[in-house]
């Protein structure tokens, strides 16, 4: 794969769950640069184009090309690889290893990918990060001592720290106090450039929202 391009094009997706059609017909194209917005009420059907967006769900029907690859093609390891190298995803209910403390979790997931001698640069940038968040203080903990606001930012951490090509974002501003989601809001605006792609769900966060150039609005796509 061209490693110095990155484009994603979705083209008539579909998604079915039994009988109830969460959305049909969207098509969405994003290029380097592109960050966009998918907006809606609570359980509209964000996450679940989220999901398909980042590897993580398939459509019922419809199709999925990164940088011009029909992602249907790909097999598990294929699509597992394509994941790693170029995807990272917060979700919007984070899951972390709880025997391991805040900061293990973030490097877990470098470990035995990236260099052993990048993982100690990997690790200033993770406190860097932690630090602008005002989560600092926490690197040590085990990650269930955190609030569902702090473990929101953890997670965003992960996913920003890996530099993917593609930024997924499910929510980051949900639940949090407007200082934290002003910073998150900073944090994911300074990670916007020619190179990338930032694909961010958002219920009402008006400030968040308007640092997109691009909007899907799932209700548009129902039946
Ligand atoms: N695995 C699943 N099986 C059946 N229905 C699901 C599943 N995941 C999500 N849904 C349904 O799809 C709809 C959209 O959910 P979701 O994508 O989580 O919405 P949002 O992120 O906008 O709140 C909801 O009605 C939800 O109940
Ligand atoms: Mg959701």
């Amino acid at each position: 794969m061209n490693k110095e391009v990155i484009s994603i094009y979705a083209h008539n997706l579909e998604k079915r769950y039994d009988s109830n059609t969460i959305f049909k017909g969207l098509t969405v194209k994003l290029e380097e640069g592109d960050v966009l917005a998918v907006i809606g009420f609570s359980g509209v059907g964000k996450t679940t184009l989220l999901k398909i967006l980042g590897l993580l769900a398939k459509p019922s029907n419809g199709k999925l090309y990164i940088n011009s690859i029909d992602t249907a093609r790909l097999n598990n390891k294929q699509l597992n690889m394509l994941r790693r190298e170029y995807i990272g995803f917060s979700f919007q209910n984070p899951i972390f290893i709880s025997s391991l403390k805040v900061i293990d979790n973030l490097l877990l997931p470098l470990l035995g990918w990236r260099k052993s001698q990048d993982i100690i640069k990997y690790k200033e940038n993770a406190l860097e990060l932690l630090d602008y968040l005002g989560l600092k203080e926490f690197k040590d903990y085990r990650p269930y001592r955190l609030s569902y606001g702090q473990m929101k930012r953890v997670d965003l951490v992960r996913a920003i720290l890996k530099n993917p090509r593609i930024l997924i974002l499910d929510e980051p501003t949900a639940n949090l106090d407007e200082e934290s989601a002003t910073r998150v809001t900073e944090l994911i605006k300074r990670y916007c450039d020619r190179r990338r792609i930032v694909i961010f769900s958002v219920n009402r966060d008006e400030k968040l929202l308007r640092i997109a150039n691009k909007r899907i609005n799932i209700l548009d796509y129902k039946d």
